[in-house]
């Protein structure tokens, strides 16, 4: 049920594929809160996703943008203002793809092509977004733009490949940007550190269930939920958040501020159980 915490304001909300997208959560927590919303996605997973199925649901408009593209961005930010009637308050990006990641290139055997797209798709879009926002000055004053980011940018995570230099550069463009945005216009920009959460982009990363389950055993509240995510950026684009800028906001259920746990050495210790010898020496393989 809403709060009315949004009520008369108007946001984007970009990458939503399907019901499993944190994107998705968080359209639909945006609109029971009372703002009104266009949509963003590829040509193509507009085409083979559900996005048209949310869009529906929430009687709102899909305006298909690829995020490299500074000329579909400024036709998002031109058609959004001209379908919500004005300048927008909020925006999410919630936008992430390596190629490598998909090829199954390890970090050291990087393709730098894919490289180059996967920071392009991942952070550089988000300066794009920004620019293009501002050129347009298509934000009202103290509105509030949120990137989807994750632990991987500070600390190195198993399998997170070339995602975790794209996330280093994301959350350094909202510091960048947010000071620029702040001092021009009171716009203010964060990103916001997820949990793993299974969905599409995240299942791509190597042992994913195995992280999930991590950082679950880590985490004193346990893993913030795509559904929790949802929460965190209703309370970012209302008005309780205004002085709220250029900051990496963990949403992880206490997992960045962990060493080691209960749960987690629980299950440590009962995993050398299989790799030691007989005078019970780990074999570390
Ligand atoms: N799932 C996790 O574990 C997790 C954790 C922390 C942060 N995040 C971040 O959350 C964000 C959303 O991911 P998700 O987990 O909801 O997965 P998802 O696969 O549902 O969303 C990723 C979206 O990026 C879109 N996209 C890809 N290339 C694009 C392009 N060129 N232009 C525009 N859109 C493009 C996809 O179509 C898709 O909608 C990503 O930035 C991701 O890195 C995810």
């Amino acid at each position: 049920m809403g709060n009315n915490l949004l009520k008369g304001k108007k946001g984007i909300v970009f990458g939503a594929l399907n019901e499993m997208s944190i994107a998705w959560k968080v359209a639909e927590r945006v609109v029971e809160e009372g703002a009104t919303i266009t949509l963003s996605n590829t040509p193509i997973a507009v085409r083979m996703g559900t996005t048209n199925a949310l869009a529906e649901k929430l009687n709102c408009q899909i305006i298909p943008a690829d995020a490299t593209s500074v000329e579909d961005l400024e036709n998002v930010f031109k058609q959004s203002m001209e379908i919500l009637g004005g300048k927008v308050d909020f925006v999410l990006h919630s936008i992430g793809m390596s190629p490598n990641v998909r090829k199954k290139r390890t970090y050291d055997d990087l393709d730098y092509s894919m490289l180059n797209t996967t920071l392009d798709i991942s952070a550089i879009s988000f300066h794009k977004m920004l620019q293009v926002a501002k050129k347009l000055d298509a934000i009202n004053e103290w509105g509030s733009i949120v990137a989807l980011t994750y632990i991987a940018a500070q600390r190195t995570m198993y399998g997170y490949n070339d995602m975790a230099d794209a996330k280093a550069m994301l959350e350094s463009i909202a510091r960048s940007f947010g000071y620029i945005y702040g001092r021009e216009h009171h716009v203010r920009v964060n990103t916001i550190s997820q949990s793993p959460t299974m969905t599409t982009a995240g299942s791509g990363v190597k042992g994913f269930d195995s992280l999930v389950d991590f950082s679950e055993r880590m985490s004193p509240l346990g893993n913030a939920t795509a559904d929790d995510c949802a929460n965190y950026c209703v309370v970012m684009f209302s008005d309780l958040t205004k002085k709220v800028t250029m900051q990496n906001l963990f949403h992880d259920g206490g997992f960045s501020s962990m060493g080691m746990s209960f749960r987690a050495m629980e299950q440590y210790l009962k995993s050398f159980d299989g790799i030691k010898d007989k005078d019970g020496n780990i074999i570390y393989g």
